[in-house]
């Protein structure tokens, strides 16, 4: 079978038309036009010699669809040529992106620098899985002070890790400032860029050196399947630091053969992480999955804008009703945010956001029962739009207090706006929002009877 790869990526094509062409194989012997599902655990080899080539690396060519897969393979060309990197890791979910890109670089004993504000089940990845592996993970207090994060080096830190636009929060962080303090440190940022996706920024372009996602979200946008990336920029000078990561530059096959650094180059880090880390661990992404994730992209910038669009225009519409007390929205000028998002985000600042009513929980019922075209789901980035209330659901775990101070208040409810007509969307919270005023009307009337009945009773008592 002979296939051929077109490559993208070099600025000679408008967004659109890499997300659909980037990557793309075109097999030579049937002439499908879009890369087909390779389902199959391994590859056949031709003969004995062939078999020892295939597993000397000799020739490049497939063994076993735990380390490639020409489905994946497409799909991952693709996502470097957007992300506009140097190599791409698919793997089956975006935790397991997360888990295998910093696995590539830390090993018990380290310390990684965290900025505060992150999808919550990275928290508690790092908080409860990582420290079992003796991993230490330190979380910055303010993200946007320099000295905080230089307080808190160590010798033994070796990687700094936030997110675009963090999950649910919306607290958005100074990519370029963060990333100069990386590497003026001599240590690698990696970011998760689930909530921005490659169409609102490109992280790698603003000096970050791993990018990872949750392609389960706004990458797939059908919510059909599971699926993570790994980027890698090819921006970090690994060889720089042959102690601080030696995995890199320690003899491959024993004294004298050549290491990672040397064989690789500018892809050292995927390729370690590929075979050595994802390839052990084996949370393989199934080409059907990956597959699936193809279609997905080759949409991903129409349903990204229209994902902005309509987010921006509810943002809008909820500041101005009395029962929502604030919006986390980094498009509206209102924002604390605003200043970042005019900067890094041109595009829009996504689609999955909170905003917060007077009324606590009891309100937050109402309006999440009263939606209709709302999904209730834990999911986001989807076509769809979905509803969550963070504070009983995903957040749930934490005190209080702890909920307090990140801001996952009682009256948070999550938004995930999908790309469905603006209108319909804002008829649908209306329709919430109504359900809350009767209920309220209802409440002060009943509470009226009950102090007229109670008030004369209880007045001939004290008669
Ligand atoms: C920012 C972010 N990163 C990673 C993940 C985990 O992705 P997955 O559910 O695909 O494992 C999520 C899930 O919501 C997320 O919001």
């Amino acid at each position: 079978m002979t296939t051929t790869t077109q490559s993208y990526g070099e600025d000679n094509f408008g967004f659109t038309t890499e997300q659909v062409h980037a990557g793309e194989t075109v097999d030579g012997d049937v002439g499908a036009r879009i890369t087909p599902i390779y389902l199959t655990a391994g590859f056949v080899f031709d003969s004995f010699d062939h078999a020892q080539q295939r597993f000397a690396g000799e020739d490049g060519g497939l063994v076993y669809s735990r380390y490639a897969n020409p489905t994946n393979t497409a799909v991952e060309a693709k996502i470097t040529a957007l992300e506009r990197g140097v190599d791409s890791l698919l793997v089956a979910s975006g935790q397991a992106a997360i888990t295998v890109a910093l696995l590539g670089i830390l090993r018990s004993g380290d310390h990684l620098l965290s900025t505060p504000s992150l999808y919550e089940g990275s928290k508690t990845l790092f908080r409860e899985n990582f420290e079992r592996l003796g991993i230490e993970v330190e979380f910055v207090d303010d993200p946007h002070d320099i000295a905080d994060w230089k307080r808190r080096v160590r010798p033994n830190t070796r990687a700094v890790y936030g997110e675009t636009i963090p999950n649910p929060k919306n607290d958005l962080i100074d990519i370029g400032l963060i990333a100069d303090f990386a590497r003026e440190e001599g240590l690698p940022f990696v970011i998760d860029s689930t909530a921005s996706t490659p169409y609102l920024i490109r992280p790698i372009e603003h000096g970050a050196n791993i990018v990872v996602h949750s392609a389960s979200k706004f990458l797939s946008g059908h919510g059909a399947s599971l699926a993570g990336v790994v980027v890698d920029g090819g921006n970090f000078d690994w060889a720089r630091y042959p102690d601080r990561f030696p995995q890199f530059s320690a003899p491959l096959g024993g004294p004298g053969s050549p290491s990672l650094n040397e064989k690789f180059g500018k892809t050292a880090y995927l390729e370690y992480t590929r075979t050595i880390i994802a390839g052990r661990l084996g949370p393989t992404l199934s080409p059907l999955n990956a597959f699936l994730l193809q279609q997905g992209l080759e949409t991903l910038s129409l349903r990204v804008e229209r994902h902005s669009r309509n987010s921006l225009a509810i943002a809008t519409w909820l500041e101005s009703q009395p029962e929502v007390t604030s919006v986390d929205y980094p498009g509206l000028a209102s924002n604390p945010s605003h200043a970042i998002a005019t900067k890094y985000y041109p595009r829009g600042t996504g689609s999955v956001f909170g905003f917060t009513l007077a009324g606590g929980t009891a309100d937050a019922r109402i309006i999440i029962d009263g939606l209709e075209l709302f999904s209730r789901m834990s999911h986001m980035g989807d076509v769809r739009s979905l509803v969550l209330h963070p504070a009983t659901t995903s957040h749930a775990h934490l005190s209080a207090a702890d909920r307090e101070r990140l801001g996952i208040y009682d009256g948070l409810v999550r938004l995930s706006v999908g790309i469905e007509d603006e209108a319909d969307l804002i008829a649908d919270l209306e329709l919430a929002f109504t359900k809350l005023r009767v209920s309220d009307v209802l409440e002060a009337a009943a509470s009226g009877v009950r102090e007229n009945i109670v008030e004369p009773v209880t007045g001939a008592l004290v008669e």
